[in-house]
């Protein structure tokens, strides 16, 4: 049996699995734990299950020498250091493909509701404003034949290309391994989606230099990570109507405190990281998380190794 820490309650019965085989504490609160509680808790464990909250760097490690696996809940591993851990010869495992769907889906589902304006519309409908059918309120833009721009063509990437063709559009990307230039997606697309991982390459990708390329008509959706975009060039960027509309799932920071400046721009559309949020989904992403953990900690190959 090895002592194993598990950063949140995660959903679904796999996690009954992990607690069967292992000495499992499982943390109890809402909030994460902060990094020293991460440290306090992890010291002494053989197998880590963290979240994308979790920040595993070197410190971390260096507090939790018997570590053999960490195993994090997500497919992204940017809050992992994942050099530091192979160095100290640590499977790092992840997520994919599980919640490629779900996350397609919003980021569809913000295009479609940023280009209809929807957000706004329920606002008229609570606040008693609309009060009849009128021709010119409330108008927004075509998504049918308008042009994609995918930022990145992974799984997710790709996904949402598969629904944009329902939807007749134009799509674009832009990749490592080709695609158009990201200068000319951002020139000519109606939507700007983003969707490649986030690292020292691509933090502010999204900055006051990609605002001045988009059209003043186009939309930008992020259901990546936020530091992809500089925020105070996007709030900039809405302000100056340098582009029509963002709609965020993730941001910078994460969460965004309510006093944030961001919020207060126009046209914007934030929603709480809730791309993989499908109880199915997440149910998976258990599942997955826990096969890694319980095959790295049996001496196994974990079925998905991000280093
Ligand atoms: C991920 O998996 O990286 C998402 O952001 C959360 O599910």
């Amino acid at each position: 049996m090895a002592r194993c820490f598990v950063t949140r309650r995660i959903p679904g019965p796999a996690l009954d699995r992990l607690i069967e085989a292992h000495d499992v504490e499982v943390w109890p609160h809402r909030l994460p734990p902060t990094p020293e509680e991460l440290r306090e808790h992890v010291a002494g464990a053989e197998g880590l299950l963290s979240l994308l909250t979790d920040t595993v760097d070197d410190a971390l490690l260096d507090a939790a020498p018997e570590l053999r696996a960490i195993s994090n809940y997500a497919v992204g591993t940017d809050n992992v250091d994942l050099d530091a851990a192979t160095r100290r010869g640590i499977p790092v495992g992840n997520t994919p493909d599980v919640l490629t769907d779900a996350t397609a889906d919003l980021a569809f589902a913000l295009m479609l509701a940023l280009a209809r304006r929807l957000p706004e519309g329920e606002r008229d409908v609570r606040e008693g404003q609309w009060v009849t059918f009128e021709p010119d309120r409330n108008l927004g833009v075509e998504v049918t034949g308008a042009t994609l721009g995918i930022v990145g063509f992974g799984r997710i990437g790709q996904a949402v290309a598969r629904r944009a063709e329902g939807f007749g559009m134009e799509v674009l990307h832009s990749a490592r391994s080709g695609g158009v230039g990201l200068d000319e997606l951002l020139e000519r697309s109606d939507f700007v989606t983003l969707h490649c991982p986030l690292t020292d390459d691509t933090r502010h990708l999204i900055g006051a230099r990609a605002f001045e390329r988009m059209k003043p008509t186009a939309l930008l959706v992020n259901t990546a990570r936020g530091p992809i975009v500089d925020p105070a060039a996007l709030e900039r960027a809405l302000h100056e109507r340098a582009i029509a509309g963002a709609a965020l799932d993730v941001t910078d920071p994460e969460p965004l405190p309510a006093d944030h400046p961001l919020l207060r721009a126009p046209n914007l559309l934030v929603v709480p990281h809730v791309g993989s949020a499908t109880v199915g989904t997440r149910h998976k992403m258990t599942e997955l998380a826990v096969d890694n953990l319980l095959a790295a900690l049996a001496g196994e190959p974990m079925p998905h190794q991000a280093n």
